[in-house]
Formats: C-alpha cells, structure tokens, sequence
C-alpha cells in the first residue's frame, strides 16, 4: 500500500483516503464521492479495528462483506481497496497509542472508555501507510471527526480533512452500518433518535437557548419509546465538545441511544 501511494505522490497525483469498517452503506458511498472528486488516486480502506471496541461490544458480530463492499466502493470510483489484517495494523508486541486528551473525554468517550484511543490510533497508522494528501469521514460520529481534526493539528500532520454530512434514510433514520441489528420493532423504535433531535431543534428554532431545556425535550421523546434508552442526550461547543449551560452560536445537540442490544448514535447543529 505504502508502496503504490508513494509512486502515485511521485507522479503528481494527490491521494485521498476513505478510512471505513466495511458494511458499506450510502453513507459511506457519499464520503467516497467526496473523496473522488478531490483525488486523482482513491484509496477505500476497510479494517474492523479491534482497537477501538470495548470488550463487550460488537467486534465479533460487527458485519464483514468483504466482496459486496469491494464491488460498491469501485462502482463509486475507488482505486485501491486497502484491507489490512488486524496482525498488519497491530504487530505483536504494539505498544504505542495515541490519546486525543480534552475532546476524547465526554459522549461516546464517556461511554466507551477507551474508543478514541483506538480510533485515534488506527486513523494515524492508516495516514502513515496510505500517505494521503486529504481524507474523508463522515459527520455522523461527530466527535471522531473533532478528535481525528485535533489530532491533526496536534500533531502537525499533513493531511486535509473533510466531514461529510449524514445520509439517513427516508424517514429520517441515520444511516449506520449497525442498523441491520435492529428488528422490525426496533427499527421503527430507533426513530425515536432522529424525533428526539428535531424535538431539540424545533425549540431551538423558537428561541429557546437553556441547554437542559432543550436536552430534556429531546429526552421525552425518546422515554416515550419503550425499546429505547438514552444512553446520553447532551449539548456541547461544537469545536470543543464542552457542555454548555446556555447556547451559544453553534452547538451540537449528540446523542446516543441503546435499542434493544443496539447502540445508536445521531446529531445535530444548531446554529
Ligand atoms: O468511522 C469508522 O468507520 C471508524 O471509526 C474508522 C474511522 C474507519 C476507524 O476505524
């Protein structure tokens, strides 16, 4: 991979990279048509990293479509697909991670100690093999776009980072490559999620600027559904992820719900 990129760079050509899981869905075919029209050279890298799952989560049951997603991403326009295994990206004997210290703290962070760090860890190694001019992630998992974005900065990479706004589906669902956990009750209880967010940002709209109220709005939609439980509903500076008591410009309304045994997460700007 290494290899190919650096002939690619010699040749003038600017190469841009699609880190994903796999399990591609329009969500991702969206950040990979961003990602062409900014490249000559398109790498899709597909690697569930195990680094980034806790240990009860779904690093075993997260779903692996090694030939469909191949197909889709070259239908898209991808040059290169990198898929590296676990042994690859992780050696015996690694020892080094990377902490996003601040913004890696609350929401999902919170919830999943240690993700980021996974996260942060194998978005770096991807930049060192792939050696991309700019990369493409999507703005659903918000704060993995704000920590990768510190990460960046932090550490004087040189990489151009792009977010790529959510795709969701007709009724307004997200989309996730764990929505195919839910079953037909779920599903239709996961709205919920999306509801709960308009809910926040309809009494934004009205003027509303107190943070718990509009936290506690988005949070009675959600306790209306049984299936649903709200893992967090919160407000935050949308550069720093710091909660806020009062709304200032703009600020991002997350969330993060657990339907059935299917965590869910969604956001929104208001601004
Ligand atoms: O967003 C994802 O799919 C993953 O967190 C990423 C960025 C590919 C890192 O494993």
């Amino acid at each position: 991979m290494s290899r190919a990129s650096l002939s690619e760079r010699a040749a003038g050509r600017r190469v841009a990279l699609v880190p994903t899981m796999g399990a591609l869905h329009e969500g991702h075919l969206k950040l990979i048509k961003v990602a062409r029209e900014l490249s000559d050279t398109l790498v899709v890298s597909i690697f569930v990293n195990p680094a980034q799952f806790g240990e009860n989560e779904d690093l075993s049951s997260y779903p692996r479509r090694l030939a469909g997603d191949t197909e889709k991403a070259e239908a898209e326009g991808a040059d290169i697909i990198f898929h590296p295994s676990a042994e690859d990206v992780y050696p015996k004997g690694s020892s080094t991670w990377i902490d996003v210290e601040g913004v890696s703290t609350g929401l999902c962070g919170a919830s999943r100690p240690g993700h980021f760090r996974g996260v942060a860890t194998v978005v770096l190694k991807l930049f060192n093999i792939v050696k991309p001019h700019s990369a493409v992630f999507g703005l659903k998992d918000y704060q993995q776009f704000v920590v990768i974005k510190k990460m960046v900065r932090d550490l004087n990479l040189d990489v151009e980072l792009t977010g790529v706004d959510t795709v969701r589906e007709a009724d307004g669902l997200a989309m996730s490559s764990r929505n195919v956990y839910l079953s037909a009750r779920e599903r239709k209880a996961a709205l919920s999620l999306p509801a709960a967010l308009d809910a926040g940002k309809l009494l934004f709209i009205a003027g509303e600027r107190e943070a718990v109220r509009i936290a506690g709005a988005a949070k009675k939609v959600i306790e209306k559904e049984e299936l649903a439980v709200v893992d967090y509903i919160e407000l935050c500076d949308s550069l720093t992820l710091e909660p806020v008591g009062k709304l200032g410009k703009t600020t991002l309304l997350a969330a993060a719900v657990k339907v059935g045994s299917t965590r869910l997460i969604d956001n929104v700007i208001l601004s």
